[in-house]
């Protein structure tokens, strides 16, 4: 029989993983958030009558926990339900947070439950879901034995595939995620000012380089990071480079210092692939003046 649930924190995780679990058959005992109408809102959905703002009243009788709850309180949400009993020995307590470790749940291993951390690799911007958000992605989970291995099966059962990582590589795990994700939206903004800055009209600027964007992207999946790459850098084109920053500096000089630490970066990428020589790394390490 699958493992009962109790999700306390009913924001765009709890919503997603409740609803997620309840159509894969398993029994959510009851929801819990700060605001009571938010808890209702979520049973409403999974079609249960449990909802409260004492979260405890469901922890104790679930089988696995999740903690949906903002990072900054999972530690205290966790030692006040453990000082009320609320979970029971058996149960696996889990946060959903990226860059804390588990043992942020150590109050309730205290109490004698497993503890782990399950982080869906995914974005969940909104409460509204239609499709299964879990499916085909990564789940990072690590944790006690137990906890890991009950966080695999519900990886599974949730049609995502899990991904062990060590309890103290988290904030760099977090990290990773964070540059691939939000820094690439930060990136694309960057490219949508130049772009704009260049005459194209700001409702064109996403068409305009989506294929670039999609096709770079194909590119790192095919032949990897080093040989993707591709533009001015890895030809060893100082001359082109000089102009950008000539430009970038004369219209969106704000700009610079990003524009130069990533060609910093994309040189040394380029000098590790073999991409480019020690001399061509060295002279665009001079030439964009950075680090
Ligand atoms: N969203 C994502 O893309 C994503 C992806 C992976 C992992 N995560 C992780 O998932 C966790 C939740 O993130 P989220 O995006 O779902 O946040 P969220 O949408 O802001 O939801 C958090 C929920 O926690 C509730 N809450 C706040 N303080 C609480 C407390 N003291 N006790 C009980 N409930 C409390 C809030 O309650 P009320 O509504 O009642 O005020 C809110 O519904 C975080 O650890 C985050 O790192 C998020």
């Amino acid at each position: 029989m699958k493992p009962s649930v109790g999700i306390v924190g009913c924001g765009r995780m709890g919503t997603a993983l409740a609803k997620a679990l309840v159509d894969r058959g398993h029994a959510i005992v009851g929801v819990s958030s700060l605001h009571r109408t938010s808890a209702q809102r979520l049973a409403d959905i999974c079609g249960i009558s449990d909802a409260t703002d004492r979260p405890w009243e469901i922890t104790r009788r679930a089988d696995v926990v999740f903690l949906s709850t903002p990072d900054g309180v999972i530690e205290s949400v966790c030692a006040s339900i453990s000082q009320q009993d609320g979970f029971s020995p058996a149960a696996v307590v889990f946060h959903c947070s990226g860059a804390h470790p588990s043992t942020i749940l150590a109050s309730a291993r205290k109490s004698g439950a497993s503890i782990g951390s399950m982080h869906p690799l995914q974005s969940f911007a909104s409460l509204d879901i239609s499709q299964n958000p879990f499916e085909g992605i990564r789940v990072a989970i690590e944790g006690d034995s137990k906890a890991v291995s009950v966080a695999a099966q519900m990886a599974r059962d949730l049609e995502a595939f899990p991904l062990q990582i060590i309890t103290e590589g988290k904030p760099l795990y977090h990290a990773a995620a964070v540059v691939a994700s939000n820094f690439l939206v930060t990136l694309m903004g960057v490219a949508f000012r130049l772009i704009q800055q260049a005459g194209v009209k700001p409702d064109e600027a996403f068409a305009v380089l989506k294929p670039l964007i999609e096709g770079t992207l194909a590119n790192i999946d095919r032949v990897g990071i080093h040989q993707a790459l591709t533009g001015p850098v890895v030809r060893g084109d100082v001359q082109t480079v000089e102009t950008h920053i000539q430009a970038i500096a004369e219209t969106l000089p704000e700009l610079l210092p990003l524009y130069n630490c990533l060609v910093h970066y994309t040189a040394m990428q380029a000098g590790e692939g073999n991409r480019i020589s020690a001399e061509m790394l060295e002279t665009f390490l001079e030439r964009c003046n950075f680090g």
